[in-house]
């Protein structure tokens, strides 16, 4: 819900015109309105604020980003106990049909929910809409609360079959392929887009348009094009340009989400007041840090920034371990947690000396017996117990990010 406009709009004086200045400068702003002065003033949930989406209703519009091999059960359950957020996602899932690729169990494990972590956004990744349909209604039965459109996958796969970004290419077909999932599902449908396939194909505009028109009840926007680096600045003069045509087309109160490196307090404002988001959804930095969401959720309404101790950090992580154990099976969830387990720890002192013994965890033993040791040098190090851990940079930027998310 976007609000009315406010009786006292916060001051612009002294702020740069961000829209006129940088990167999009070229780009045509006129008729974009003012995003800094519309909505209540800060401190009085411009911010944060409840959400809705069709006829979901989210407590906040802090949300968990999809991210194939990271948003699993577990995941989503500790960003929603630990964080807060509003809404969690799955990782994608392919519309390939039920004798697709790892079938039925795969289907299983991807969309596998628990009552404590709802409301719940799962992911169709296709281009065909019979399947799109097929596969939405399916995720529906399989206890989503909303279903999105991938329209943003980057990788090489993703773009050679039409799927992914590949889709910013075909406005026409995403909203054929919405249309249909909305035909097969009574959930909210939305669709998650990048600002085009390429800085010479920016064509949000026409894919969110497409997208609402044939139903979607909320536009995420990664606010990159299909070949940025995720280390690259966000475009908000994009997003504003989508939250502007939406506006337009279904008013003020449609809800746009943005995405991208809103990872800090200053990152959302920013993306409000110059992008005009509505939403803001979290990916990377959530991964090792839940506790972000419920800082961001603080410092935006004035509360104070809560710092875990290394004995929670240290919690955390062993409770991740057993729920990713019992989804996965201690072996292939012993696999799995590496990753986790570096994303936990990385940022803290030390960590680099650990890294090879993190990958090479075999056993529940051995990640005890690794996380035992590594807690142990961090409190050597500092000299104290309960000294508040240092805040976690997870994936190097534009390095780790992209290899990581090379299988999604
Ligand atoms: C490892 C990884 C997996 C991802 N998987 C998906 C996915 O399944 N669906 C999707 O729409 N986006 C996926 N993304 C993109 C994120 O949802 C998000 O758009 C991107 O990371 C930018 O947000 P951030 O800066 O908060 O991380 C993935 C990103 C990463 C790093």
């Amino acid at each position: 819900m976007t609000p009315e406009p406010a009786d006292n709009p916060p001051s612009t004086a002294g702020l740069p015109d961000f829209r006129t200045s940088g990167p999009g400068a070229s780009r045509a702003t006129a008729g974009l309105p003012d995003f800094r002065t519309s909505g209540p003033a800060a401190g009085s949930g411009r911010y944060i604020h409840p959400l809705r989406i069709g006829t979901l209703q989210l407590a906040n519009n802090l949300c968990l980003a999809p991210m194939a091999g990271f948003t699993n059960v577990a995941f989503r359950l500790i960003a929603k106990e630990v964080g807060g957020c509003g809404l969690v996602a799955s990782e994608m899932v392919a519309a390939i049909g039920p004798q697709g690729r790892g079938g039925e169990e795969r289907f299983r494990v991807l969309t596998r929910n628990v009552p404590a972590e709802k409301p719940l956004a799962m992911q169709v990744y296709g281009r065909e809409p019979e399947l799109c349909a097929m596969t939405a209604a399916a995720l529906d039965q399989a206890g989503a609360d909303l279903i999105d459109l991938n329209c943003g996958c980057p990788v090489k796969k993703a773009k050679q079959s039409g799927c992914g970004v590949a889709l910013m290419k075909e406005p026409a077909l995403v909203g054929q392929i919405i249309r249909a999932m909305c035909q097969a599902t009574t959930k909210p449908v939305t669709v998650k887009m990048r600002l085009g396939f390429d800085a010479e194909n920016r064509t949000m505009i026409e894919v969110a348009t497409a997208a609402v028109e044939n139903g979607a009840q909320a536009v995420f926007v990664h606010a990159r094009t299909g070949e940025s680096k995720h280390g690259t600045a966000v475009d908000l003069t994009g997003l504003a340009e989508v939250k502007a045509a939406m506006t337009r087309l279904r008013g003020a109160d449609f809800p746009v989400i943005a995405n991208g490196s809103m990872d800090t307090a200053e990152a959302i404002r920013r993306a409000k007041d110059e992008g005009g988001a509505d939403g803001y959804q979290i990916g990377r930095a959530a991964c090792g840090d839940p506790w972000l969401f419920r800082n961001l959720l603080a410092e935006l309404t004035g509360g104070a920034p809560y710092t875990p101790t290394l004995d929670e950090r240290r919690a955390l992580l062993e409770r991740h371990f057993q729920l990713i154990s019992e989804l996965f099976g201690e072996d292939r969830g012993t696999r799995i947690m590496r990753k986790y387990t570096f994303f936990y720890c990385n940022g803290l002192p030390g960590v680099r000396k650990f890294r090879d013994r993190f990958c090479r965890i075999g056993s529940r033993a051995e990640f005890i017996g690794v996380i035992d040791d590594f807690f142990a040098d961090l409190r050597q190090r500092r000299g104290l117990a309960d000294e508040p851990a240092e805040h976690l940079t997870l994936f190097d930027r534009g390095g780790d990010a992209d290899e990581a998310g090379a299988d999604h």
